[in-house]
């Protein structure tokens, strides 16, 4: 039997479902905070998850998949490595949106110099090459925004704000969401907090791991978010960033704080926050589920002031977020919420003689014609089990058509509410429906 690849998920029923009524309430919510959608590629050049994301990331060394025709793969084999690659033949699928969105935005020039912030959201397939588990999936979907051209604060706020306010949307409970924040500080700041950082770690080499020894060199922050639990505890006495920001980052970190306390919106300060990005300065934010640790971060974002120029675009700060819909769909479980909505009312025409398929067809193409949602049995069934297939649609009417009704140009219209049920003339059957739905 053909199987889906490890770490993957099909989407499909009640779950698909339950996907676009996340994408509804996150394109109504996103709109009224001035977002509009946007969709990059799912493949980009490598260059710009390195640029973007840094090359010293676990996302961009170990889970990036990376992509080549089979022409390609051939010309590897035969020359023993990648090295006479192009950089436009060097392709990976995206781990993440905000590189690809910030590549679009350079490459089209979105964001002109002196132009009003542009505000994005998106909801797309992201690819990481990560070992599977619960919440943990190689093929994942992101609800993400970027807003480009802000650097207020209480930009970084409004975000956050919006974020919290999606949660709630979706119907988890903020007693149930833990958000923790923190500053990055920026490239004024941030080099010497690094050298600090590097200096700790450098220390106490002999309590650290491998792969937070190689970190020091590279990027010492990493080492925050080290998975090896000595590292985490050793790191607890490390320098924190928030001791080291410099005036204007201590000042933007102190308004967002302001805002979102003026908003009423609970967080807890995390110093050792550094999420798992690179381009990340001053302001970052996670929010945590509060029922099951096992489900990991259900979104995190923060702004990225230097991310436009290592796009190749000029200086422009930008902030979003991204939440893991299938990480959203285990904390609303684990909560009890159920988001499938309500099923779309429909009719349903049922037809009692093979017969009469055709007359059903057309009245079928008649309903659909006034737009609406029908449902139809050419499979011969007998009348009881149409209308049990009826109720499993959740039809609020059945179109009934026999031969004697057909041969008067009639059909009858039951109520699936009520019960209730009588002829219409078959010129009428669709404002009938129409308004046996409505009513
Ligand atoms: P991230 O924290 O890497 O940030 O991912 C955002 C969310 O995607 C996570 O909080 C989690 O819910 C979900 N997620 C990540 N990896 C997986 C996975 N392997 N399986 C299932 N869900 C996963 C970003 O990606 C940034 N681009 C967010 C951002 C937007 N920052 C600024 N703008």
């Amino acid at each position: 039997m053909a199987q889906r690849v490890q770490g993957t998920e099909d989407l499909f029923g009640g779950y698909m479902r339950e996907w676009q009524n996340v994408c509804n309430i996150a394109g109504d919510l996103f709109s009224t905070y001035g977002f509009d959608m946007i969709e990059t590629p799912a493949i980009e050049q490598v260059t710009t998850f390195v640029h973007g994301i840094g090359e010293s990331t676990d996302v961009v060394r170990k889970e990036m998949f990376r992509v080549f025709s089979g022409a390609l793969l051939e010309r590897i084999f035969e020359q023993g490595d990648e090295s006479h690659l192009k950089a436009k033949q060097r392709m990976a699928m995206r781990p993440e949106g905000t590189a690809g969105v910030v590549r679009a935005a350079v490459e089209h020039n979105f964001v002109p110099q002196g132009a009003s912030p542009v505000k994005l959201w998106y909801a797309e397939p992201m690819f990481r090459g990560e070992r599977p588990q619960k919440g943990r999936l190689r093929q994942f979907h992101q609800v993400g925004v970027e807003c480009l051209g802000a650097s207020d604060p209480a930009s970084d706020a409004e975000c956050i704000i919006m974020l919290m306010e999606f949660y709630k949307r979706l119907g988890l409970d903020a007693s149930r969401l833990s958000l923790s924040i923190n500053s990055m500080g920026d490239a004024a700041c941030r080099p010497a907090y690094r050298d600090k950082v590097r200096t700790f770690i450098l220390d106490h080499k002999d309590e650290m791991c491998e792969d937070c020894l190689e970190r020091a060199e590279i990027n010492p922050l990493r080492s925050f978010d080290c998975k090896n639990d000595h590292c985490r505890e050793v790191m607890k006495q490390a320098p924190l960033v928030t001791d080291n920001l410099c005036d204007e980052c201590r000042e933007h970190y102190a308004q967002v704080k302001k805002y979102l306390q003026e908003a009423g919106v609970a967080y807890e300060e995390d110093p050792t926050l550094v999420r798992g990005l690179d381009y990340y300065t001053r302001t970052v934010f996670e929010v945590q589920y509060v029922g099951d640790a096992n489900i990991g971060a259900i979104g995190g974002g923060g702004r990225y002031d230097g991310l436009m120029e290592l796009e190749g675009g000029r200086p422009t700060p930008g902030i979003g977020f991204a939440v893991g819909f299938e990480r959203i769909m285990l904390a609303l479980q684990d909560a009890g919420v159920d988001i499938s909505g309500e099923p779309e009312p429909c009719a349903y025409v049922a037809n009692t003689v093979a017969e009469l398929r055709d007359a059903a067809f057309r009245a079928t193409l008649a309903l659909r014609e006034a737009g609406i949602r029908t449902e139809a049995d050419y499979q011969g069934r007998s009348l009881k089990s149409q209308l049990k297939q009826a109720d499993r649609y959740h039809a609020r009417v059945c179109v009934v058509l026999g031969p004697d009704e057909v041969s008067a140009g009639m059909a009858t219209v039951r109520d699936m509410r009520t019960h209730e049920q009588g002829q219409v003339p078959i010129e009428a059957l669709s404002s009938k429906v129409a308004e046996l739905i409505a009513r």
